[in-house]
């Protein structure tokens, strides 16, 4: 499916930012990916006298065709998510989003059926390059799913840092007590949790396990955090603080986020792109863009329909 195109538009934002907004890196820093390659990407744990954030990193998803068997339910997708900047995919159910979203940090390779076509870039790089190992993008690229799923026989602090021994990633005593405490803090829990860290993941809320999950994919310092509806599980207070956290988490990591939520998308996202699969045929993107621009001047009717809530 060809779509409108109003990439030439991402990155520039027109609208007024709201408070949380105006605390996040796209009204100061340039989306151009050049940028964000000048940097250093530090992955491992820091030091607790140092800092080690990796640089914004821009991901690029080029003519991505995905198929389950036989049946084609991609069709050649192109999108760029810019450093710094939170991305929402948006789309009626069964369009391609969460199979897009799976691409981009070789998950979609999991499954037997499954094969796909096209470049996924991480700062130009791309990850599924056969000298890259696979470990690397899903280091780099890291995922918080719809239903919160920590570990449920491990403590919160062990939660938080399963992902070192996944990565094969050592650290000392101190280095992993900074980092659980730096990782809950990021994530937005830790005064909620600090005085029962060795309590299990599992006895805490939804929206807290949600919160715990983000830290856990926080620890292994990705430079791209994918989320597929993240908050479709939770309360609006629940909701409203993780969207919190993603705006702050955008300062160091580059956000993609699918969502049904249009207010959601609205309140979090600087870009965004619309999916549909019509009758029979794969999904793609029809339209996308600022998201200010989606939402009040869409190109394409079926986005205005979609956005105005008239289906899907
Ligand atoms: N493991 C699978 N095996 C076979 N087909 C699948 C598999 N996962 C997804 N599909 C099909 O691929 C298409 C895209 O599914 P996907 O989950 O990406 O849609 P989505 O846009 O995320 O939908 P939703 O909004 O409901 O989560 C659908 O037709 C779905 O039935
Ligand atoms: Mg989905």
């Amino acid at each position: 499916m060809q779509g409108a195109s109003r990439s030439s538009l991402v990155g520039r934002l027109h609208a007024p930012m709201n408070q949380l907004r105006a605390r996040a890196p796209w009204s100061r820093r340039s989306v151009d990916s050049s940028e964000s390659a000048r940097g250093v990407a530090a992955a491992g744990v820091s030091a607790p006298e140092q800092t080690n954030i990796p640089a914004l990193a821009t991901l690029e998803g080029r003519n991505v065709s995905a198929w389950f068997g036989e049946r084609q339910v991609l069709d050649r997708v192109s999108l760029t998510m810019p450093a710094g900047v939170i991305t929402s995919l948006i789309g009626p159910s069964g369009c391609g989003k969460s199979t897009f979203l799976r691409i981009l940090n070789r998950m979609h390779e999991l499954v037997p059926s499954a094969s796909l076509a096209g470049e996924v870039l991480l700062d130009g790089e791309d990850i599924y390059n056969a000298e890259r190992k696979l470990v690397d993008a899903r280091k780099s690229i890291g995922m918080v799913f719809q239903k919160p799923n920590p570990f449920p026989s491990m403590s919160i602090y062990d939660n938080v840092i399963a992902g070192l021994t996944l990565t094969g990633t050592r650290a000392s005593s101190a280095e992993k007590d900074y980092l659980v405490e730096s990782c809950l803090t990021k994530a937005g829990l830790w005064k909620e949790v600090r005085d029962r860290l060795r309590s299990p993941g599992s006895g805490l809320s939804g929206g807290q396990q949600q919160r715990l999950c983000i830290a856990r994919s926080l620890a292994v310092t990705p430079r791209i955090l994918l989320m597929d509806e993240p908050c479709s599980a939770l309360d609006p207070t629940s909701t409203r603080v993780i969207e919190e956290t993603m705006l702050e988490l955008a300062q160091e990591v580059t956000i993609v986020i699918v969502t049904h939520n249009m207010q959601q998308a609205q309140r979090v996202s600087q870009n965004c792109a619309f999916f549909l699969a019509a009758q029979g045929t794969p999904g793609g993107i029809v339209e996308h863009g600022p998201t200010d621009a989606m939402f009040g001047d869409p190109i394409d009717s079926r986005t205005a329909d979609y956005v105005n809530g008239r289906f899907g």
